[in-house]
């Protein structure tokens, strides 16, 4: 008998990636909220380094990241100012204070995104 890891399990959830934007729709500094079919959000963020996308709602008090400023890869959340690098989803003024952060992949103009 053995456990499953903690990578092991989070492997196990993630969906097959769906389509969220096409690559023309945002500028490099841009971000927006993507609604999915099962009813939750992400936020998705165009930057110098590509598309990266992490869960929408802020650890705070729930705030709409994908509407938030972006400023290289860190976005300001547009309610009360916490930060989160979209990259990784980690804050960068609180390490525990992060958000799950989705694979991204560019397959032509189609932007898709992995929903852990
Ligand atoms: S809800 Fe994001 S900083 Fe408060």
């Amino acid at each position: 008998m053995s456990a499953k890891s903690p990578r092991e399990s989070e492997t196990a959830t993630v969906s097959e990636p769906v389509e969220v934007a096409k690559v023309g729709d945002m500028a490099v500094g841009q971000g927006r909220t993507c609604a999915l079919a099962d009813g939750r959000s992400i936020a998705l963020f165009r930057t110098e380094a590509g598309f990266f996308a992490i869960d929408n709602d802020c650890r705070h008090r729930g705030g709409p990241l994908g509407e938030g400023f972006l400023e290289g890869p860190v976005v300001t959340c547009p309610w009360h100012g916490w930060r989160f690098d979209v990259t990784t989803g980690v804050s960068p003024d609180d390490p525990a204070a992060c958000v799950a952060s989705h694979p991204v992949t560019v397959v032509g103009d189609s932007v898709r995104v992995e929903i852990r």
